[in-house]
């Protein structure tokens, strides 16, 4: 292909969104062919048996990456999994987008709930995708949502219609705590410099209602040990008389909440952000059918915080979940023992302005005053990350919300999202940039469960949208 004369073609762009439009329809099939494959390969980055795989997919980005037209493509090295990185330069007067997505995928666990193999994905309708979803890990979290950019990237350099500067970075240790990305960006600061973060690794509320992303709730995942007695003992012949390690975690985890399901770990509360009245009443006018909610979930009631709706529980109140627990006998038939040890992990989603770091340390207090003196209790902790607010006056906000307007001929509803992107804070740190969160999943997508999918409409009308959101920012910067 004939090189693009930076000044000149930033200059000189004519966009022509129909000539752009005509372009996506007809690689349509392509471009669910190629995520297909990405979908085939098994990079699941919690497990090092998947290590080889978690690779090929970095080498499969990089080379879609290149194919696409980016150039100094290049797979960086980390202490754990590599992070895949591209760019493409259009002019130095033009606004610099960093494209920021995640290739590695959850466990696909348990795989006998999938209805077909989590890496062999299929195409089929469901009733909130009436024109068929993919299902396969990934599929939605993320590389259906972030390969939509280097397809739309495609399409805007082949039509000569790319207003920005590019610069991806696409990295493989997102659902493991994006432990070596931080120092990735500290030390390539100069070569990550850009204008705006963008990302897809969220939800919108339906298909035909858009929304944006506005916060991101933060994360304090510990772990504890509660040890009773020095070996398993006789449930006959010592219990009643020894503390169960197990009978006391319990009692202790049920303390964590009291009846108005409040988190009662001493300080839990002092840094949340009161949100406005005038805030809580615009989230809750966004669509929301609590009977259909239940039923998708097989539950006949909800369970919260009280004085809150399901959308403020999630979106703007913190939380504390147990995610596993276990000790003693838990194999066939019964055996009767008095176990040593017990333990549990245990989750606390975080909101502004709530400190990982210093939650960590009120909850390891707090469960340490609350052991009895018969048990010893070690808590640890594993990753965190800082709560987002993305404020909606921006000309990041307003390039992204024209762009869904058009595409979805219905202006995006500003959400809080419940979910963590723990590098998104650190991006506003470390970069000094603010993110725009524009997923195109639906809630209901199933990811990181059994049976993920991802709608063909959201895909494709992702590729169709960013083209749109880099040419309003673009103008809008150039305005300004
Ligand atoms: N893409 C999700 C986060 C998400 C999903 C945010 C839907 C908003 C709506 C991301 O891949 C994820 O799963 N994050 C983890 C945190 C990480 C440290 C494992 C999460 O939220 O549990
Ligand atoms: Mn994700
Ligand atoms: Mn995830």
């Amino acid at each position: 292909m004939r090189a693009l004369k930076p000044m000149s073609s930033f200059a000189l762009i004519n966009y022509n969104m129909k000539e752009l439009k005509s372009y996506l329809d007809s690689n349509k099939q392509r471009f669910l062919d190629e995520l297909l494959e990405l979908l085939r390969i098994p990079s699941v980055s919690a497990d090092p048996a998947y290590n080889k795989d978690v690779r090929r997919m970095a080498e499969a980005t990089a080379a879609h990456l290149r194919k696409a037209g980016a150039d100094a493509v290049e797979i960086y090295e980390t202490d754990g999994h590599p992070i895949v990185y591209g760019e493409k330069n259009v002019s130095p007067k033009a606004p610099t987008v960093l494209v920021y997505g995640h290739y590695d995928v959850q466990p696909p666990d348990p795989l006998n709930l999938w209805d077909s193999p989590p890496f062999e994905p299929v195409v089929k309708k469901t009733k909130l995708h009436p024109n068929g979803a993919i299902f396969a890990r990934g599929s939605c979290d993320d590389k259906g949502q972030f390969f939509m950019h280097v397809k739309a990237f495609e399409a805007m350099l082949k039509n000569k219609m790319l207003g920005c500067n590019v610069k991806f970075m696409i990295e493989g240790e997102e659902e493991v705590g994006s432990k070596n990305l931080e120092k990735f960006c500290k030390e390539n600061r100069k070569k990550l410099a850009c204008d705006v973060v963008l990302i897809s690794d969220t939800s919108i509320i339906a298909n035909n209602t858009p929304s944006l992303t506005v916060g991101l709730r933060g994360l304090c995942y510990m772990e504890v040990e509660v040890t009773g007695p020095n070996k398993d003992l006789h449930s006959g012949v010592y219990g009643g008389a020894v503390a169960n390690p197990i009978n006391v975690l319990c009692d202790m985890i049920a303390s964590l909440h009291d009846e108005k399901k409040r988190v009662m770990v001493a300080g839990f509360y002092d840094d949340v952000q009161k949100v406005s009245g005038k805030e809580r009443k615009l989230m809750n006018e966004a669509p929301y059918n609590e009977k259909t909610y239940m039923k998708d979930l097989g539950v006949a009631d909800l369970m919260g915080e009280k004085g809150y709706t399901t959308i403020e529980r999630t979106g703007i109140r913190p939380t504390l979940d147990v995610n596993g627990i276990w000790g003693g006998y838990t194999g066939e038939g019964a055996k009767t023992v008095l176990p040593s040890k017990a333990h549990a992990k245990i989750s606390m989603r975080l909101v502004p302005d709530q400190d990982p770091k210093k939650v960590e340390r009120l909850f390891q207090k707090h469960f340490e005053k609350l052991a009895p003196r018969s048990v010893k209790v070690r808590v640890s902790a594993h990753h965190g990350g800082y709560p987002v607010v993305v404020p909606t006056d921006s000309v990041e906000y307003k390039a992204a919300e024209k762009a869904m307007e058009t595409t979805f001929g219905k202006k995006p509803l500003p959400q809080r999202g419940g979910g963590s992107i723990p590098i998104v804070a650190m991006f506003d740190q470390v970069l000094k940039a603010k993110s725009v969160l524009m997923g195109f999943g639906l809630d209901s997508d199933d990811i990181h469960s059994p049976n993920e999918h991802y709608g063909l409409f959201n895909y494709y009308k992702g590729i169709e949208t960013i083209p749109y959101f880099y040419r309003y920012y673009a103008e809008m910067k150039k305005k300004k």
